[in-house]
């Protein structure tokens, strides 16, 4: 039995890639597994001219091609679609929320529902102000009548700059309440990125560890293999800082950095992540290139295949200075994490596409065991894999079976593969099923979005305005500018690499 209200679902830009991908095969899923109630509706908005049908078989195909579930059963499929609806749409003209309202009315009286909407955002984020500005001269941003509810999802980035999120935020927030916002983070309803919360909190074993007594450092990856694909317009006005860095990645930094929360609520858990975003150590304009490394892909050759370089992408300037690669040293200056340094590098076109989490722990204070053989004692390491191959790693040194008292790290490894009922959901269920049922705590909130804002900002204005700061090329299919690995303080440390670059004649990438 579903938990949630009978609902309307409004997507703008309800044509999208996002739609296709990502919205609609999620509602589907959510429905096949009886999470959504018996009355619901789904009303696509956008320019292109659809009416209902032509729509349902562009969503039919939709989720032919992207449904985690497959091949979907076929009843259910045709019951879900004849829930879906369409409506063109200028975002731009008044007279079409009019209209949108009209729709709205005549699909509720027919599928029996009673006043609860969500708006979904699939827009670029210049229309967002827009959009509610005309959901509230419709009228259909206010609770119709006690016990109804109307949310809305607002797509990321939110703003570009600490000014513009503020900005944003304010407008919003005359419009819809705070606990009405859902501002969408996907990284935060991935299972692993939850599961985080369930090792760090439901283990009695891991969290006396969990501070700068017994921790090194920590890195945070996020590579990925292919390269700007058809988004060039958009990412070239982005850049691998705003587009991975200020959300997903400090997202995952402050679950790692958190203190416990008393009660698992929406404001309690938000409350903590805020903490993190607040003790982020500023970095100043002249530290800049001590603590940041940027890079840009380059022409290549990966497997005897050429690769060109993201100067070449379409819709790319071919000056473009934007960075494709980021590599970040920062501190959270808190009593946990005092002097404790925290690493993000995230890339297009790197070796290989893998979300983890590092946890690199304090050597031994003495090293006992000294050998001719010299498997120098490395630090215990605790891998989260986030994606893909979704578990978690831990390293140690064991004796190696024999004469003499030589030491070899070995691994203890938990995949989520193995457990024979795991289905791991796609991130997008959870969340729209969390913001059906209305619930924030895997959303993000105006403050903690402005809070990493005011962190990024001089970081990017530094580039902006000095020139001289690097931007370095790296070889597609490589892991980056090698200067990255000068973020260490200490020369025998360096980064993970989960498999060798991809260009060289050992290439090869096993995980
Ligand atoms: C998006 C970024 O938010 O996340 C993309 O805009 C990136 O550039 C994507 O490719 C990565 O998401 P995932 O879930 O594939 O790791």
């Amino acid at each position: 039995m579903s938990n949630v209200d009978n609902f309307i679902f409004i997507i703008f830009g309800g044509t999208g890639d996002l739609s296709k991908r990502k919205l609609i095969p999620a509602l589907f899923n959510l429905f096949k597994e009886g999470q959504l109630p018996d009355n619901f509706a789904i009303l696509g908005l956008g320019r292109k001219t659809y009416n209902d049908e032509s729509y349902r078989n562009t969503m039919i195909d939709s989720i032919n091609q992207f449904s985690r579930q497959f091949p979907p059963d076929k009843n259910k499929l045709s019951k879900f679609v004849s829930m879906i609806f369409y409506q063109s749409l200028d975002m731009s003209k008044e007279s079409d929320y009019t209209n949108l309202k009209k729709r709205i009315g005549s699909i509720e009286k027919r599928m029996k529902i009673g006043g609860n909407y969500l708006f979904y955002l699939a827009t670029p984020p210049e229309f967002f102000q827009r959009v509610s500005r005309s959901l509230k001269i419709q009228g259909l941003h206010k609770n119709k009548h006690h016990g109804s509810w109307r949310r809305i999802i607002l797509e990321k980035p939110i703003g570009r700059n600490l000014e513009s999120a503020i900005s944003l935020n304010r407008d919003i927030l005359n419009i819809f309440h705070e606990d009405q916002i859902y501002r969408i983070d996907h990284y935060l309803g991935k299972e692993t990125v939850q599961n985080i919360l369930a090792f760090r909190f439901a283990n009695g074993i891991f969290e006396p560890l969990w501070n700068h007594n017994y921790i090194q450092h920590i890195e945070i990856l996020a590579a990925e293999q292919v390269g700007v694909e058809d988004r060039g317009g958009y990412y070239d006005t982005s850049g691998a800082l705003r587009d991975m860095v200020q959300n997903h990645l400090l997202q995952i930094a402050a679950t790692i950095a958190m203190e416990p929360v008393s009660t698992f609520e929406a404001k309690a858990v938000r409350d903590e992540k805020l903490k993190v975003f607040q003790s982020l150590r500023q970095i100043n304009p002249e530290e800049v290139t001590k603590q940041v490394i940027r890079g840009q892909y380059i022409d290549s050759t990966i497997r005897g295949k050429k690769v060109h370089s993201y100067r070449n992408e379409n819709n790319v300037n071919p000056q473009s200075q934007t960075e494709t690669f980021v590599a970040l040293k920062f501190y959270i200056d808190n009593w946990r994490w005092g002097g404790v340094p925290f690493f993000i590098r995230t890339g297009k076109r790197l070796p290989t596409r893998v979300t983890e989490v590092v946890i690199h722990f304090k050597k031994t204070p003495h090293h006992i065991f000294k050998t001719d053989k010299s498997h120098s004692p490395l630090g215990n390491q605790l891998i989260i894999r986030i994606q893909p191959d979704e578990g978690i790693l831990i390293k140690f040194g064991m004796k190696v079976p024999g004469a003499g008292f030589d030491i070899k790290n070995v691994s203890m490894d938990f995949h989520y593969s193995d457990l024979t009922d795991a289905k791991v959901p796609e991130a997008y269920e959870r969340l729209l099923l969390d913001a059906l049922l209305g619930d924030g705590t895997l959303y993000a909130r105006a403050d903690s979005v402005e809070a990493v804002w005011k962190f990024i900002d001089p970081i990017q204005l530094a580039w902006e305005n000095n020139r001289s700061i690097k931007l370095y090329g790296y070889p597609a299919g490589t892991w980056g500018p090698k200067e990255a690995r000068e973020l260490f303080n200490d020369p025998t440390e360096d980064w993970r690499y989960p498999c060798k670059n991809l260009t060289g004649e050992d290439a090869y990438c096993e995980l």
